[in-house]
C-alpha cells in the first residue's frame, strides 16, 4: 500500500508520522531543537535547525520501511513565524516566532494608525503582536539592513516545503495569519504589502492545502533516503492541519487543541469575521473558512508547573485532584507570553490568585488547568455571541491525554468532548492532506471520513457545569482588575 508523510513543524520539536493510505499509523518519530528568548517576551529560532532534526528524524522514521512505498510528504507547521532569506538562499536573521511579543509598536501603529477597520476590510484581520506583517515592519524599524537584504519571505512549514521542492508556496490556512492576504477572495493585498513597505513578489505562491506544489528534488531525497518522484503537497497552519486531523471538517464542527498554543477552532462553509475581531477569520485546509480563538499558553502552562515548579510529576497527585473538581477556589490566569486572543495584550502576565493556609499543591495544579480552558471559553463565549452554533468539540493537542483535562474542558465549555482514535495532531492531518494530493481520496472531506474515527466521549455532569460556570464569572474579572497592574509591571 501507499504510504504518506507527515510533518508537524512545532514550536519544541518536529514531529514525523508515516501513514498508510488507509489511515494506519506505520511509524512516528519526533526531534527536539531550541526555542531562543534573546529577551524578555522575545522567541525565535533557526530554520537550519528545522532541516536538521527533520533530517534525523527521518533516518528513525523510514527505518525497516520500503522507501518506495512512500508517495508524498505534506506538512502542519507553527503559524505566523517569519523567515527571511536573500537573494542567494541565505537564511537572513532567525525566524521570529508566533508567540513573539516584540512587536508592540508595530501592532498598534497598524491597528490605531492604519486602523483596525481598514486591516479588517483589506484582511478580514486585525493586528496581534505575533502576526506576520507586524514582524516585517518591526525588521523594517529595527534591522534596515536585513529588511534590505530580502529576497524572499516565508512561513516556517514553507520553508521546509522550499528546502525539499525548491517551490517558493504557501498554502491559503497558513497565509491567512500573515496579515497580509485578503482572506475572502484568497489573493495578497497589494494595499497590506505596501503598508508593509514589500513587494507582493517576495510573498509565496498561493496553493490550496491540499495541492501538488512540485517533486523532492533530487539532492533532497538522497540525503533523506527517499525515492526521486516524491511529491510534496503544500500543507496547511498546525491549527488547520490538526482540525483535518481529528475530522473537524464541515460546518460548525469544532477542535479544541491543547498544546503549547491553545486554540478552538470553528470551521465553517462560509466566509465570516467576528465584529471586533476577537477571533481570527481564517481560511481552512479543506477549501473552506475558520473562525479562531488561540491563547498562547495552554499545556505549555501544564508543562510549567510540572517540570520548572514541581520539578518531578511525582508531585502531581491526580486523585486529589479529581476529588476538587468543581470546588477549586484557586484561580490561575495563563498569559506567561502576553495573550493573543481576546485581549491582544503583549503586557498581560500569569498569575495564581486565592491562595489561603490549607491551599494544597493539587488545587494549585488544577487551577492551572481550569485557568487556561476557562481562557479557552472565553474565546468560546465570543464565537457564540458571533451566533456561531457548537453543540460538541473534538479535542486534540498534549493536553488531551489527560482524562482529568478532558473531563474539566467538557463542564467548562458545558458539551461532549471526543477524542479521535489517531490522535497525532498536525501530524495526521498534513498526512491526509498528502493523501488528497497524490489522490487517494478525492476532497479532504473524503479522507477524513475515510481515516478518523472518535474513540471516546467524555459528556459534560450537570452539577459540574453549574460549578464551572460559577468559577469562570470569577475568573473573567481578574484580567480587568490586574490590566493596569500589568502595565506597570512593564
Ligand atoms: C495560531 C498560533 C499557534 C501556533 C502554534 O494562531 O499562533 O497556535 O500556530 O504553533
Amino acid at each position: 500500500m501507499n504510504n504518506y508523510i507527515g510533518i508537524d513543524l512545532g514550536t519544541s520539536a518536529v514531529k514525523l508520522l508515516l501513514v498508510s493510505a488507509d489511515g494506519s499509523i506505520i511509524n512516528e518519530t519526533q526531534e527536539e531543537y531550541p526555542v531562543y528568548y534573546p529577551k524578555g517576551g522575545w522567541s525565535e529560532q533557526h530554520p537550519e535547525d528545522w532541516m536538521t532534526a527533520i533530517t534525523r528524524g527521518m533516518k528513525t522514521l523510514m527505518y525497516g520501511v520500503d522507501p518506495s512505498t512512500v508517495k508524498g510528504i505534506s506538512f502542519g507547521g507553527q503559524m505566523h513565524g517569519l523567515v527571511i532569506l536573500d537573494s542567494d538562499d541565505n537564511v537572513i536573521r532567525p525566524a521570529i516566532l508566533w508567540n513573539d511579543g516584540r512587536t508592540a509598536e508595530e501592532t498598534e501603529y497598524l491597528n490605531d494608525v492604519i486602523g483596525k477597520a481598514k486591516l479588517s476590510e483589506l484582511t478580514a484581520n486585525i493586528a496581534f503582536a505575533g502576526f506576520t506583517a507586524p514582524k516585517i515592519l518591526w525588521v523594517k524599524n529595527h534591522e534596515p539592513e536585513n529588511f534590505d537584504r530580502i529576497a524572499k519571505i516565508m512561513l516556517p512549514k514553507d520553508y521546509v516545503a522550499y528546502m525539499l521542492s525548491g517551490v517558493h508556496c504557501t498554502d491559503y490556512s497558513d497565509a491567512s495569519g500573515m496579515l497580509l492576504l485578503d482572506v475572502e477572495n484568497g489573493e495578497w493585498s497589494d494595499e497590506m504589502c505596501k503598508i508593509c513597505g514589500i513587494d507582493s513578489s517576495l510573498l509565496p505562491k498561493l496553493y490550496d492545502s491540499y495541492e501538488v506544489v512540485g517533486e523532492i528534488k533530487p539532492s533532497m531525497a538522497k540525503l533523506l533516503g527517499l525515492p526521486c518522484g516524491v511529491k510534496i503537497i503544500a500543507g496547511a497552519g498546525d491549527n488547520a492541519a490538526a482540525a483535518v486531523g481529528t475530522g473537524t471538517v464541515g460546518n460548525g464542527a469544532c477542535n479544541v487543541s491543547l498544546g503549547t498554543s491553545g486554540t478552538i477552532f470553528v470551521s465553517s462553509d462560509a466566509f465570516g469575521v467576528d465584529k471586533d475581531n476577537a477571533l481570527h477569520s481564517f481560511r481552512h485546509a479543506d477549501g473552506y473558512f475558520h473562525l479562531m480563538g488561540c491563547i498562547l499558553s495552554a499545556a505549555s502552562c501544564n508543562k510549567w508547573w510540572i517540570e520548572d515548579v514541581l520539578k518531578s510529576d511525582h508531585g502531581v497527585e491526580q486523585n486529589d485532584m479529581r476529588s476538587l473538581i468543581g470546588k477549586n477556589d484557586v484561580y490561575f490566569l495563563p498569559y506567561m507570553m502576553g495573550e493573543r486572543c481576546p485581549h491582544n495584550d503583549v503586557d498581560a502576565r500569569s498569575m495564581l490568585v486565592g491562595m489561603r493556609p490549607n491551599t494544597t499543591r493539587a488545587s494549585l495544579g488544577l487551577a492551572v488547568m481550569e485557568g487556561v480552558t476557562f481562557a479557552l471559553r472565553d474565546c468560546l463565549e465570543i464565537a457564540k455571541a458571533n451566533g456561531v452554533n457548537i453543540e460538541r468539540t473534538r479535542l486534540c493537542g498534549g493536553g488531551a491525554k489527560s482524562e482529568l483535562w478532558r473531563t474539566i474542558v467538557a463542564n467548562t465549555f458545558g458539551m461532549p468532548v471526543d477524542t479521535v482514535m489517531t490522535e497525532k495532531g498536525p501530524s495526521y492531518g498534513a498526512a491526509l492532506l498528502a493523501m488528497v494530493g497524490c489522490g487517494e481520496y478525492a476532497t479532504v472531506k473524503d479522507a477524513c471520513d475515510a481515516c478518523v474515527a472518535v474513540r471516546a466521549t467524555i459528556l459534560p455532569d450537570e452539577k459540574l457545569t453549574k460549578a464551572y460556570d460559577k468559577a469562570y464569572k470569577v475568573y473573567k474579572e481578574l484580567y480587568p482588575a490586574m490590566k493596569n497592574v500589568f502595565k506597570l509591571m512593564k
